[in-house]
């Protein structure tokens, strides 16, 4: 194997969070078409797709360098989904906590000189810089549309999402 066990082990949590990542985003999206807002469902069930992507990325990377993959429970998502603006700002939480989390595993990697794990992970560093930026951007239009603007909101929605 060419990572460590401690390696494999974080790996594996994070294959866990990001799969917790898809179910959050899934409640989330459910949650949105709930209120009648299908636009807005529809990028947070895209966002749990993605989510599953990092996971399943993480679970191939795994294997190849001939480590263990272990499926563990995914907790229930926790949060108050009550209105856009709950959500929008949880989702944010959520994307600070996942980069955290990929930051914490580069600086295992680089203790390691595990430098296969820490090319791999440069990915995830990427996208995180992405993901925060979104929903930094996604709080903001819903914080500036207010609650009484969702459809505009959703419309704004459409033309980011193609
Ligand atoms: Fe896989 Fe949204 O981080």
């Amino acid at each position: 194997m060419l990572i460590s066990e401690q390696m494999n082990a974080k790996l594996n949590e994070q294959i866990n969070f990001e799969q917790y990542s898809a179910h959050t985003y899934l409640g989330m999206a459910a949650a949105l078409e709930s209120m009648g807002l299908k636009i807005l469902a529809d990028y947070f069930f895209k966002h749990a797709d993605e989510e599953r992507e990092h996971a399943m990325k993480m679970i191939r990377y795994v294997l190849s360098v001939g480590g263990k993959v272990t499926m563990k429970t995914i907790d229930e998502p926790k949060g108050d989904w009550d209105s856009v603006e709950s959500i929008a700002k949880q989702s944010l939480d959520h994307e600070l906590e996942v980069t955290k989390r990929i930051n914490e595993l580069v600086a295992l990697a680089d203790q390691q000189r595990d430098y296969a794990t820490r090319s791999f992970l440069q990915w995830y560093v990427d996208e995180q810089v992405e993901e925060v930026s979104s929903a930094e951007y996604l709080l903001t239009l819903v914080k500036a549309a207010g609650p009484q603007q969702m459809l505009g909101l959703e419309h704004r929605i459409a033309q980011m999402m193609g």
